[in-house]
């Protein structure tokens, strides 16, 4: 008896330092992903960066409970050479002191890091809420760092393009009169839909101060310029504006997109010289239907696309109309594979914040733009067919 015991937990153990040194060979959205220390990645609301060969992901660190949704700790980075087997490295960006803009405790959400070739610098903006003041901020900061894993150093953190008008500003965003009327309510509107927001000059309200800045991404053109994309004014409308040449400010070039269509979580990429985008709509950290656009130009003017997701996440039964219960957060082009894209999204946990779970989903083009299809298991193979 005692043999057959010791037999079996001698079997047991050699299959789980086979589980464990086994390396992953596929996506499995939804499910743990543990890192090379065998602990579920945590780098939510991420981002991938591609540089001489390695992958890097960003993401908010976050902890267990709903503690865990504002930043305790600050941005985690891992890399990898294939996509599925992940090394942690790291803290990249650590939460400070309480006279810094980013205390711990103040919430820090969708990192993103982008790498400028003329100075050399990794350069990582995210949204940014001081510590203490629920979501009324709306900051971006900025860091930057001399190697992908950090450490970065923290910059400033601001609103954006202070004293220009957009593009497409129209005559009465201008209008002192309805400026001085928003500014009278002191732009108490609240981040969610509303028919309030459409009545007032939020646009205008923000002229000398900066505009507001909520969920963000970046994006690099072909051409080396860097683009901020990011909700505005009380997260109704989408702003899209070019950084400077040293990605660490504003260039004053920018453009509303989507009026008053309450879009969030958005991720641009471009394929065969189109701009495409997928956002979500704005309900938090409950999932609703994700969006998609084509443009020409990433400045716009912006095509709304339909939802481009297809199928259903058995694990949770959603589908479509709840992005299989996520958000996006991202789009990879893989390297070196032609019209290989990954839509990557968030499984928010606010209850328990550090179970958050990644849904990366591959993204097939069609005749009148793309789709995303549910798999519950997937490789790069997917790609070939
Ligand atoms: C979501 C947003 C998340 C986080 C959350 C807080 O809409 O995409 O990044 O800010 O709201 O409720």
């Amino acid at each position: 008896m005692k043999k057959a015991i010791v037999a079996i937990s001698l079997a047991l153990t050699s299959l789980c330092l086979n589980a464990q040194a086994q390396p992953a060979s596929s996506f499995k959205p939804g499910e743990i992903w543990p890192d090379n220390n065998g602990v579920h990645i945590n780098a939510h609301g991420g981002g991938l960066l591609y540089h001489d060969g390695s992958y890097y992901w960003y993401g908010e660190h976050k902890i267990a409970g709903v503690a865990g949704n504002k930043a305790e700790v600050g941005v985690h980075v891992y890399s990898s050479n294939d996509l599925y087997n992940w090394t942690d490295r790291g803290i990249a960006l650590k939460v400070e002191g309480d006279d810094s803009d980013i205390a711990k405790g103040c919430i820090l959400e969708r990192p993103k890091v982008i790498y400028n070739p003329k100075t050399k610098k990794f350069v990582m903006w995210f949204h940014l809420e001081l510590k203490g003041k629920k979501y009324d901020s709306a900051r971006s900061g900025v860091a930057t760092a001399d190697t992908p894993e950090g450490p970065f150093t923290f910059i400033r953190s601001q609103r954006h393009n202070a004293g220009h008008w957009p593009q497409n500003v129209q005559p009465e965003q201008k209008d002192p009169e309805s400026i001085k009327l928003t500014l009278a309510e002191n732009n108490k509107f609240g981040g969610g839909p509303s028919k309030k927001h459409a009545k007032f000059n939020i646009l205008g309200s923000h002229f000398e101060g900066g505009q507001m800045a909520r969920d963000m991404n970046l994006f690099v053109d072909d051409d080396g310029t860097a683009y901020h994309i990011y909700s505005s004014e009380h997260n109704s409308t989408l702003h899209i504006s070019q950084l400077s040449e040293d990605f660490l400010s504003h260039t004053g070039h920018y453009t509303r997109n989507f009026p008053f269509r309450w879009m969030e979580a958005p991720a641009v990429f471009k394929h065969d010289g189109k701009y495409y985008l997928i956002a979500s709509g704005c309900t938090g950290w409950k999932p609703n239907a994700a969006r998609s656009a084509v443009a020409d130009n990433i400045l716009g003017p912006w095509t709304e696309l339909k939802n481009p997701c297809t199928g259903t996440n058995p694990s949770n039964k959603l589908g479509a109309a709840k992005t299989f219960g996520g958000q996006s957060t991202y789009v990879l082009p893989v390297h070196g594979k032609k019209d290989a894209y990954i839509a990557m999204f968030d499984q928010w946990n606010p209850k328990d914040a550090i179970d958050g779970r990644y849904l990366w989903l591959p993204i097939n083009f069609t005749a009148d733009g793309f789709e995303i299809p549910w798999i519950s298991e997937w490789d790069l193979s997917h790609f070939d067919k």
